[in-house]
């Protein structure tokens, strides 16, 4: 399975194998990882699943579609280039290596 890093808050960093097919804020949530809230549960309409891309990611993207950038715009800290929404992020074999960051606050 492809492995996805999380670097919490606190620089914690969490390896979690994420099954192809799950967004990697599911598998936060099915992991406790923090700081991850995921209000709307994935349906695109909360930006509380907000990431970063870390820069040593090794992960292959697909980019993000318009409503993805769209709802960027209302998350709770800095927007970045590297900012995406987790829900967004479904897993496949080309993501192993994924590193994302949490950040300061969702909300
Ligand atoms: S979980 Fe709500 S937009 Fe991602």
């Amino acid at each position: 399975m492809p492995i996805v890093t999380y670097i919490l808050r606190d620089g914690e960093r969490r390896e979690i194998d994420v099954p192809v097919g799950t967004s990697v804020m599911e598998a936060a949530i099915q992991h406790n990882v923090r700081g991850i809230d995921a209000e709307c549960g994935g349906c695109l309409s909360c930006a509380t699943c907000h990431v970063y891309v870390d820069a040593t990611s090794t992960a292959e993207l697909a980019p993000p579609d318009d409503s993805e950038l769209e709802l960027l715009d209302g998350v709770a800290t800095e927007r970045r280039p590297e900012s995406r929404l987790s829900c967004q992020l479904v897993v496949v074999a080309a993501m192993d290596g994924l590193v994302v960051q949490i950040p300061a606050r969702q909300g």
